[in-house]
């Protein structure tokens, strides 16, 4: 039921883990099935230098985080805000359509963690 890219995504995640002097968190959980994504930033000269997830949920969920690490890394702030869960699924060349409710917690998280880092920059 999963593209080989998801497949690939979820056995071989990149980006996973904590990051001690991240400047910006973001957590978004899923109401539905209480599943949760965290993402790591850290941004410097409004670059996103480095970006790493932690993951408790289901295959496409960690997929979806995996892939967004990777479309958002090195990117500036405003173009990472560009980045919407649609695009997190087509980049993974779709999720089953019960699975899409799964990629809208990466793209939320790093809007949230960005939002973190501009309130923590004073802006
Ligand atoms: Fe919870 Fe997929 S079932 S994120």
């Amino acid at each position: 039921m999963y593209t080989e890219k998801v497949m690939d995504h979820f056995e071989n995640p990149r980006n996973v883990g904590e990051m001690a002097d991240a400047n910006g968190i973001g957590e978004v959980g899923n109401a539905t099935c209480g599943d949760i994504t965290k993402i790591y930033l850290k941004v410097e000269d409004n670059i996103i230098k480095d970006i790493k997830f932690k993951t408790f949920g289901c295959a496409a969920a960690v997929a979806s985080s995996s892939m967004l690490t990777e479309m958002a890394k090195g990117k500036t702030i405003e173009e990472a805000l560009i980045i919407t869960d649609q695009m997190v699924a087509e980049e993974l060349d779709g999720l089953p359509p019960q699975k899409m409710h799964c990629s809208n917690m990466a793209a939320q998280a790093m809007h949230v963690a960005i939002e973190d880092y501009r309130k923590k920059q004073g802006a």
